[in-house]
């Protein structure tokens, strides 16, 4: 029997790379924060908490920090998170002289520079994504909070467009690209003066994907990922779309599986908050014991 892990199972690229400059930064003296948990996994925060790396939750507590010499002797950095954060926050960092590590994924970086720009050359600026969602409120926090968030069709149709104002249009990274493509016909339906920049992050079409190629080819399919999180329950759904035995599973202790002696092939995936460690324990598992 073999057993085959998908492609880009996982954490994305982004959310990688911001755990990996906070595990560089431990064992470097400072003392350690990130600006919201660095990624939505209990374990891999709780993991870092034990390593002495603090949460700041929100605004004010960041607000409320003391660069202390006598508390933190060997300085205090803040590591902020791949979804990125208002302008706002590197100027509090700045000004309290505390080091600002910025682990923002370059892609929602480059959405800010986007953003940015726009705002100074006077655009109105348009975010098709959730406004609740950390990645929309940082994109907001570039351009002054100036920005019209929408996320629905209904909403892009009772926009109040003017005219003689140009206009642009960004996404938030994982946002759904058919709702967006069928928001930006709205626009073009109502104006011409608005441009569109597609900054939808193919990280999670190409998780999807490679979920459902293998999922097509394997005869038991095992997805890894928190009940809670939505990208899991959709690779859920798409797996089990494609082979009929599909278990959704947040840890190894979930497994319960039966497999007759005809199975071939056991695939497994993950969602984008699921942690390597736990993923390799899974594959493990199934290696040894089936
Ligand atoms: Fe991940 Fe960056 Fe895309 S955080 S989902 S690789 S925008």
């Amino acid at each position: 029997m073999e057993v085959k892990l998908a492609e880009c199972a996982g954490f994305c690229f982004g959310v990688k790379r911001a755990i990996d400059t906070v595990y560089e930064q431990i064992g470097t003296g400072k003392a350690i924060f990130t600006y919201g948990p660095i990624v939505h996994n209990e374990e891999v925060v709780r993991e870092l908490e034990e390593l002495g790396v603090s949460v700041i939750e929100t605004k004010d507590e960041l607000l409320a920090l003391k660069n202390d010499e006598n508390t933190y002797p060997n300085g205090m950095a803040v590591v902020i998170r791949a979804h990125g954060v208002p302008e706002e926050i590197g100027q509090i960092l700045e000004k309290k002289g505390i080091e600002c590590i910025d682990a923002t994924c370059p892609f929602v970086k480059r959405i800010h520079h986007v953003v940015r720009e726009a705002y100074e050359q006077g655009k109105q600026i348009y975010v098709v994504g959730n406004p609740g969602h950390p990645e929309v409120e940082g994109i907001c926090g570039w351009c002054e909070n100036s920005a019209v968030v929408l996320e629905t069709t209904e909403e892009a149709r009772k926009i109040i467009l003017n005219p003689d104002r140009q206009g642009i249009i960004v996404a938030q990274t994982t946002f759904n690209s058919n709702k967006f493509d069928n928001i930006i016909e709205i626009f073009r339906e109502r104006s011409y003066n608005v441009s569109v920049v597609n900054t939808i992050c193919n990280a999670t079409e190409e998780r999807q994907r490679a979920a459902k190629a293998l999922a097509a080819e394997a005869d038991v399919m095992i997805v890894i990922g928190g009940r809670h999180s939505s990208n899991t329950r959709k690779l859920y759904e798409i797996c089990s779309s494609e082979c009929a035995t599909t278990y959704f599973i947040q840890t190894l202790e979930d497994l319960d599986m039966v497999l007759p002696t005809t199975v071939r092939l056991v695939g497994i995936t993950a969602g984008a908050s699921t942690p390597n460690k736990l993923i390799e324990e899974v594959q493990n598992y199934v290696r040894i014991n089936f």
